[in-house]
């Protein structure tokens, strides 16, 4: 099939990618013509595993093109996906803004039947209004479906390639058997593929990513009352988390959710309720909650310097929001750095894939080094701010030789905590007691 994905971003390339990985052509469209120049010459623009390879094959086969002009890049598309950014405007609700343009410049240049996707996370209701923005200059016979993606960046090109489930929203039957014979490859093990209506299928992604927020926040609400208390929160993790009604992934405590999908997503939810006059007092909490754990960690390197980060050298190991990407879009790190700073510490910090993209935002406020140990020499104390696996099982005695203290502030419970007794750290974790040698 010929398919276009307008928004070649995280999304966008991942789906594009592994369209033409089945067989599909692809074209892909941005108007960022850098990105689309350093594509087209086969350079990657995200880090994600296992992507460049599936980019490079199917990019030297001729299956995935790169454009900057929607009209050439929809011409022979039977389906076309939009993998737009849908960012909080000033009012906390999805700025539709990217997504209703392209539909109206759709509308446009529409010329014979094609379904419109929207695979961006996009309140209920805008089907509809991406339909009316290109019927309204359009005459030809098109369908739009609501296609949400729940893919994890990280482990994106594995989501997308074996979903746990698609969901598709749409009423219309043709629409319906273009989308399962496009999809039918990725569930070839049985993994459904779930039919509803549109609004349904807006719904499912918000209710989706809003839950396991909660779940976020929930866990770091039990890790807090576990330092209060002095139970460790590890253990009722795991106590919890083996009944099934639970289930135990999603459960870790830390210094918060980030990303560019959770903190808007639930905003979002909160604000479309509030648009239908329901006050949704859960996640109103999860907020909270969440703004609270970015930077809990703070107070308590305050404490345990009395005050006194001036001139106090920290490493920072992670910057991403989570692991195994190069996306810092909110990540904790960065709200850690700018208090940090603020206080007069200077950073030193390593991350295995995000510090290029810290860079360009933050400069040289910080510095940063080649590798973990580095980050390391002369330093008062280290963060932890994302859960690389390489920091897991570092060499302990490379660490100790290298910093000035060994004390460990560690916002994602990497280490052991009978070790770190053992090797005679200072060791504050989440929800954990703390270790002092
Ligand atoms: N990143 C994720 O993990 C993830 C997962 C599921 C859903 N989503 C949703 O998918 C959508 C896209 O997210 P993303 O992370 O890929 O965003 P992104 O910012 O990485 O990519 C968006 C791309 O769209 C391009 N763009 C903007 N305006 C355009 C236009 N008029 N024409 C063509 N291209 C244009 C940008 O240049 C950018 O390359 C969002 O709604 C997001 O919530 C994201």
């Amino acid at each position: 099939m010929k398919i276009a994905v307008v928004g070649t971003g995280y999304v966008g390339l991942v789906t594009g990618t592994c369209f033409a990985e089945t067989g599909n052509t692809v074209t892909c469209v941005d108007i960022d013509k850098s990105k689309v120049e350093k594509l087209s010459n086969g350079q990657i623009t995200i880090y994600e595993p296992g992507l460049e390879k599936l980019f490079l094959r199917n990019l030297r086969e001729n299956r995935l093109k790169f454009t900057t002009y929607l009209a050439e890049g929809i011409a022979d598309a039977k389906v076309i996906f939009l993998a737009l950014p849908t960012p909080p405007g000033e009012d906390g609700f999805a700025d539709l803004k990217y997504i209703l343009g392209v539909a109206d410049e759709l509308g446009k240049i529409l010329k014979d039947y094609k379904v419109i996707v929207d695979k961006s996370t996009v309140p209920v209701g805008t089907a509809e209004k991406v339909s009316a923005a290109i019927a309204k200059n359009c005459q030809c016979e098109f369908d739009v479906v609501s296609n949400p993606e729940f893919l994890r960046e990280g482990v994106a090109v594995e989501d997308f390639m074996k979903p746990d489930r698609v969901v598709i929203g749409t009423e219309s039957e043709k629409a319906r058997k273009i989308m399962g014979d496009l999809y039918a490859p990725f569930v070839r093990q049985g993994n459904p593929v779930i039919y509803m209506d549109e609004k349904s299928a807006e719904l499912t992604k918000y209710a989706a990513n809003s839950f396991l927020a909660t779940k976020i926040s929930f866990m770091n609400e039990i890790a807090r009352l576990c330092e209060l208390l002095g139970a460790d929160v590890d253990m009722v993790r795991r106590g919890i988390g083996s009944d099934d009604r639970i289930g135990k992934r999603f459960l870790f405590p830390g210094i918060g959710y980030g990303g560019s999908c959770f903190p808007k997503d639930v905003q979002a939810l909160v604000k479309s309720a509030s648009e239908v006059k329901y006050d949704f007092k859960i996640l109103e909490a999860v907020m909270d909650v969440n703004e609270k754990q970015k930077v809990n960690l703070i107070p308590r390197i305050k404490k345990y310097f009395n005050s006194k980060l001036d001139g106090k050298k920290i490493a920072l190991w992670g910057l991403a929001f989570k692991p195994n990407t190069d996306d810092i879009r909110e990540a904790p790190a960065l709200y850690l750095i700018e208090a940090l700073v603020k206080e007069g510490a200077s950073i030193a910090a390593f991350d295995p894939e995000a510090m290029k993209n810290v860079r360009e935002l933050v400069g040289d406020k910080i510095t940063y080094t080649e590798n973990q140990y580095d980050a390391l020499n002369n330093c008062d104390a280290l963060i932890i701010a994302t859960e690389w696996s390489e920091f897991r099982t570092p060499e302990f005695e490379k660490m100790s030789e290298r910093m000035k203290a060994k004390v460990v502030f560690d916002g994602r419970n990497v280490f052991d905590l009978e070790q770190m007794k053992e090797l005679g750290f200072y060791y504050e974790s989440i929800g954990r007691k703390t270790i002092v040698p």
